[in-house]
């Protein structure tokens, strides 16, 4: 055997020295630090975004003002109602036999979110306990919630229907 021979060389004399192979496009050594990489960038983005977010909220159109953009005049058809957020607070905008009214969504009696009933008189209805409440003020008209919900203001701009805390 041939004392001078590189250790690096194979029985068929091919060069196998790591300085003279060519460089593979994607080792599997790279390829898993780019998939750690990826993997651990991405953890810290997930995890930091909400927390950003949090610290930082942005301007929605119902944190302006305290007012909001239910609709317009024609998506909120006579006999419907529907639920928009005015800032955190859940507001239902009816447009009933006395026009667009809005009141707090949420039932007076353990927070239930209530929906527009048409079937029912029309009322208001709180679908946990079967409280009901009147689509022209608010007031209590069945069950056991113990107060009227509260009434916001409706203005309409041109088509628009806004809701804002009165
Ligand atoms: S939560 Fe509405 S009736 Fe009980």
């Amino acid at each position: 055997m041939d004392a001078g021979r590189s250790r690096g060389q194979g029985l068929a004399g091919v060069q196998s020295d790591p300085a003279e192979r060519p460089p593979a496009a994607l080792s599997r050594r790279r390829f898993i630090r780019l998939l750690l990489g990826f993997s651990a960038s991405s953890t810290v983005v997930l995890v930091l975004a909400p927390v950003a977010g949090f610290l930082m909220p942005g301007k929605s159109p119902s944190n302006q003002a305290g007012r909001v953009l239910a609709g317009t005049i024609q998506s909120i058809v006579p006999g419907t109602g529907k639920v928009v957020t005015l800032g955190p607070r859940p507001v239902i905008v009816c447009n009933g036999p006395t026009g667009i009214k809005a009141f707090s969504a949420v039932c007076t009696h353990l927070g239930c979110i209530v929906a527009y009933d048409a079937a029912q008189s029309p009322d208001i209805v709180s679908p946990c306990h079967g409280g009901h409440f009147s689509v022209v003020n608010g007031s209590v008209l069945a069950g056991p919630p113990p107060t009227p919900l509260k009434e916001f203001q409706v203005s309409i701009e041109k088509d628009d229907v806004y809701v804002q805390d009165a």
